[in-house]
């Protein structure tokens, strides 16, 4: 039996900062009102005046820094998933492009399609044909492009001060030491909910068509919704669950993380769940105050920077737990 661990992680972040009071010139916010609710103080946004990014872009560059931490070449990966909610195309999605920018053999790509909890999705899934043999490297990708789909006004405020760009990329190897690398991994769906969280439009339950007949101003089924108050109550229930869940499965106590990376979904639910389980600052990354959301990136983002601060060791147990749009969640419990 094989097991799956982590050997390269990579990010890329547009140069663009947007602060707080920079949203300002778009929509009535406040500094104040953006940090007390979230925790964010700036977030990037790809300037397209001067750059061409785009989420399979950004998702290709993060991922080469992760295959050379690997000491791989792109020519050692087996087999690509790519987890987004802001695909560059509504078809196909953003693993084939990182396969054509990043001139791969004709492997496979796959993309995932479960918002902040894609990447744990993704990393599930490359986990799986891991650990069955069919595959030695996996490249799992998290990327969003949020910024040019957000409603820059007063009335989209609530979504739009959340969100970030943004990409984070992990090179999954075969190892053959069990005690090593993924655990487990959890996922979890309720789509009784899966309109309190999201983009409605233009898809095949709205046309583009129908959508430009109807020219509603007041329809605002193309930018994202989010009922805020009634996702953060279900966020922190979900969160700690899906932790627990993955402690328990590998007769692990709350005691045992040396490292929680929650998904930057707000910094309010990251310290709700950090007091929940008494785990100290030491033990809890965030980085949504630089970053904002950046929904499938915010995972491999902040494992990323962790490790890259030295914060993410050799024997450490690092989890990982996302809750998002489906209503979609899980959780990964790591031996580093
Ligand atoms: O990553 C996926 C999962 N997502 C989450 O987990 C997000 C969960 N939800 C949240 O983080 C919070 O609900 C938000 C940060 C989105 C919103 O915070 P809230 O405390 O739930 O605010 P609210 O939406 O209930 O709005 C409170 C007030 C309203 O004004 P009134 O009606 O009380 O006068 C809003 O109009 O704050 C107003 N408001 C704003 N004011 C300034 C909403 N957005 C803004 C804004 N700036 N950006």
């Amino acid at each position: 039996m094989y097991n799956s661990k982590i050997t390269g992680l990579g990010k890329y972040l547009p140069e663009n900062v947007v602060t707080n009071n920079d949203l300002k010139q778009w929509m009535e916010t406040s500094d104040e009102w953006i940090q007390e609710r979230t925790g964010i103080q700036e977030r990037r946004w790809i300037d397209p005046e001067t750059s061409d990014d785009t989420t399979s872009i950004m998702g290709a560059k993060a991922a080469k820094i992760a295959i050379e931490r690997a000491g791989l070449t792109k020519d050692d990966i087996d087999f690509i998933v790519f987890a987004t909610l802001s695909p560059d195309m509504y078809f196909p999605g953003g693993g084939v492009r990182v396969q054509e920018l990043l001139e791969m053999d004709t492997i496979g790509a796959l993309d995932v399609r479960n918002q902040c909890s894609g990447f744990i999705y993704g990393l599930s899934v490359a986990d799986q044909f891991i650990k069955t043999g069919m595959y030695k490297n996996v490249l799992v990708i998290g990327s969003e492009n949020h910024s040019g789909g957000l409603e820059r006004s007063t009335r989209g405020r609530n979504v739009t001060v959340i969100f970030g760009d943004g990409a984070g990329a992990a090179v999954l190897s075969r190892v053959e030491d069990n005690t090593k690398g993924i655990l487990s991994t959890h996922l979890h769906s309720e789509g009784k909910y899966a309109k309190e969280l999201a983009l409605e439009g233009p898809s095949t339950g709205r046309w583009v068509d129908a959508i430009m007949e109807d020219n509603d101003p007041n329809d605002v089924s193309y930018y994202p919704y989010m009922n805020g108050q009634f996702v953060f109550k279900h966020a922190v229930v979900r969160f700690s669950e899906a932790i627990m869940e993955g402690l328990k499965a590998n007769n692990l106590k709350k005691e045992d993380i040396d490292m929680l990376i929650p998904h930057q979904a707000n910094l309010r639910i990251s310290q709700f769940i950090q007091k929940k389980f008494g785990l100290a600052d030491d033990n809890v990354y965030n980085n949504i105050m630089r970053y904002g959301n950046t929904t499938a990136a915010s995972i491999p983002i902040a494992l990323t920077e962790a490790w890259e601060e030295g914060k993410v060791k050799e024997g450490d147990l690092v989890v990982l737990a996302a809750f998002g749009s489906g209503f979609t969640w899980g959780s990964a419990i790591i031996r580093w």
